[in-house]
């Protein structure tokens, strides 16, 4: 059993939970991901890591309640656990084998959106822990849908908050928001977006006049997170790449969003019609 010692609500849907797991905490690495299984007779479900600890043991991660399965998760406490968690899974993200040198003074643009900044702070501290330069763009619907802000905010260079609504920082998209910055004589060497699929084609859409190298991680349907059932089955410069153990990081300029975006759906009814039998008790 994979314990759960701390619990903190991000948001009125998102949860976050430090949870006990040594040999995971010992080998994760930034851009990679968990599966988490809340019991014997649970559904397999991805997450991102949004931070570990090697001395502690522990690994955290965030949770939006956006199924029967996820709501069920976000409905442990400190001291249940999980019965496993597996990984870390996935090829870690490009920069961590870059030197010290190549690495001292570059200049990175990082494109949170929504519940996609948690994976995004890992990746900054290794940034920030190696030299490089950060400044992260996160975008929320609202301001009460944005999370991890204030962490962010110490560890990054400079943290520009925006909102659809404007009820928060800049009033608009992630997109208007880099726009604004690469218009403005903001100069990157690289960026990563991530977040929902339809934010990294449009991210993508917009960094490509810039010519500034774009990495996207690919938050895909997953079943085994092996290599084994296909589930997560992408197109990537025309060649099929499977996320769970190609990726799930790839050259943001040659996914075939619209593809990934169908495959998402795939699963769509079925998942409405359990998270139905759920909410009338008639559920796992
Ligand atoms: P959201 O729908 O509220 O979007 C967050 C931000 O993305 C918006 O505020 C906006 O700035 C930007 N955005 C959205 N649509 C856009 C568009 N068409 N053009 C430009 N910018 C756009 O985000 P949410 O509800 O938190 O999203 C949850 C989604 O993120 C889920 O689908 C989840 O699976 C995904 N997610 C992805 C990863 C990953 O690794 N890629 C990790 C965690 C979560
Ligand atoms: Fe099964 Fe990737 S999740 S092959």
């Amino acid at each position: 059993m994979f314990r759960i010692v701390e619990k903190e609500w991000l948001a009125d849907n998102i949860c976050r939970m430090s949870v006990e797991a040594p040999r995971l905490a010992k080998a994760a690495k930034p851009g990679q991901f968990l599966i988490v299984r809340d019991n014997e007779r649970g559904e397999r479900v991805p997450l991102t890591i949004c931070d570990y600890d090697p001395q502690a043991g522990t690994v955290d991660i965030v949770i939006q309640t956006i199924g029967a399965s996820t709501k069920e998760m976000c409905s442990y406490n400190v001291g249940d656990g999980f019965a496993d968690v597996v990984g870390p899974l996935g090829v870690p993200s490009e920069f961590i084998s870059k030197s010290a040198e190549e690495l001292k003074g570059r200049r990175y643009l990082f494109i949170a959106g929504g519940v996609g900044t948690a994976p995004v702070y890992p990746q900054v501290k290794w940034l920030k822990a190696h030299g490089a330069s950060v400044d992260v763009i996160m975008g929320a619907k609202n301001v009460s849908l944005i999370i991890l802000e204030d962490r962010m905010k110490a560890l990054c260079d400079n943290l520009y908050v925006c909102t659809d609504d404007g009820s928060a920082g800049f009033k608009g998209m992630v997109t208007a928001q880099a726009e604004e910055l690469l218009t403005g004589g903001h100069a990157y060497d690289e960026a990563v977006a991530i977040g929902p699929m339809i934010m990294m084609k449009f991210v993508a859409l917009t960094l490509k006049k810039y010519s500034l190298p774009l990495t996207v991680s690919l938050n895909t349907l997953m079943v085994d997170g092996t290599g084994m059932c296909g589930a997560c089955r992408v197109t990537v410069g025309g060649k099929t790449r499977f996320a769970c153990v190609e990726g799930p990081e790839f050259d943001g300029y040659v996914v075939d969003y619209d593809e990934a975006m169908r495959r998402q759906g795939m699963y769509r009814p079925q998942e409405i019609e359990e998270d139905h039998k759920c909410h009338l008790g008639l559920g796992k």
